[in-house]
């Protein structure tokens, strides 16, 4: 559905963010993106829904070339922007509607199609959003504006729905019928987080990003987060330092702080 091939990626004239960075996601495939903070995450999904281009190497969503060129042409544009979809790790940027009915059936209304009123059912309700219809978004709280930015996404019924630390200002409620209804869904996702209670629940495949954008490991969600060597080479366990009778110890530990 998606592929990577060898990849490099700077903004402006930082040192490069993806040096040679390659990989493939599968249709259905439910990936997440382990990794620190500043490792890559948000700039590999950016590139993955086409709103930032890679200096070297190639990106092609189902076999067509995601260039700037491709992105410019209707057609295609219209296709993609309706196939994939990123909820941003900040998504109070994403919302312009006077209400929060408006941003919901947005997405939907562009694309003509017809059943407005049985989308916003479908995925405002379960979201709990069904009293603030009427609202306008910016009078939300922040986790109210991310369900909003999520169930706009989702009424889009995406085939390929990219998700940017979606645990961040989401109530468990709200992550756990997330999880449950990603799962059922035959939806392609690929979901960057720290989060690694998300990760064993929603994934199947794991990427950890390790530092320069390396990518340290490809394979089985529940393996990586038994490695601790691996989740410690990524900074997401720590190794503390305990003092047992006189000696200093050290000792690994993975912890789960919560979301962010
Ligand atoms: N819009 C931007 N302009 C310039 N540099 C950026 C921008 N976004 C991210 N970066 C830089 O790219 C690197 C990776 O950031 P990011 O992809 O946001 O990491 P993560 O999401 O894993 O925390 C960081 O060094 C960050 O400072
Ligand atoms: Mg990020």
């Amino acid at each position: 559905m998606l592929e990577l091939e060898r990849v490099v990626f700077a903004w402006e004239d930082k040192p490069p963010v993806f040096k040679h960075l390659s990989l493939h996601i599968q249709a259905g495939e439910k990936v997440v993106i382990l990794g620190a903070n500043g490792c890559g995450k948000s700039t590999l999904l950016k590139l993955m829904n086409g709103l930032i281009f890679p200096q070297a190497g190639a990106i092609r969503y189902q076999g067509a070339a995601l260039t700037k060129a491709a992105l410019s042409e209707r057609h295609f544009a219209r296709r993609f922007r309706s196939e994939c979809a990123l909820l941003f790790q900040h998504p109070e940027a994403m919302l312009f509607n006077p209400t929060v009915r408006e941003e919901i059936v947005y997405g939907p209304r562009q694309l003509g199609l017809a059943d407005l009123e049985a989308r916003l059912e479908r995925w405002a309700r379960p979201l709990g959003l069904w009293p603030q219809l009427d609202s306008p978004p910016f009078l939300l709280s922040g986790g109210e504006k991310q369900k909003v930015a999520l169930a706009a996404l989702l009424a889009l019924e995406p085939k390929l729905l990219l998700l940017d630390e979606p645990s961040a200002s989401l109530d468990p409620a709200s992550v756990g019928w997330l999880i449950d209804t990603l799962l059922d869904a035959e939806m392609t996702v690929v979901a960057a987080t720290h989060n690694l209670s998300l990760a064993a629940e929603l994934g199947s495949r794991c990427l950890v990003l390790g530092e320069g954008g390396r990518l340290l490991y490809d394979g089985p969600v529940e393996a990586a987060l038994a490695d601790l060597a691996l989740l410690e080479a990524a900074h997401l366990a720590h190794r503390h330092r305990h003092r047992h009778g006189g000696a200093l110890h050290t000792h690994l530990h993975v912890h789960d702080w919560g979301s962010s």
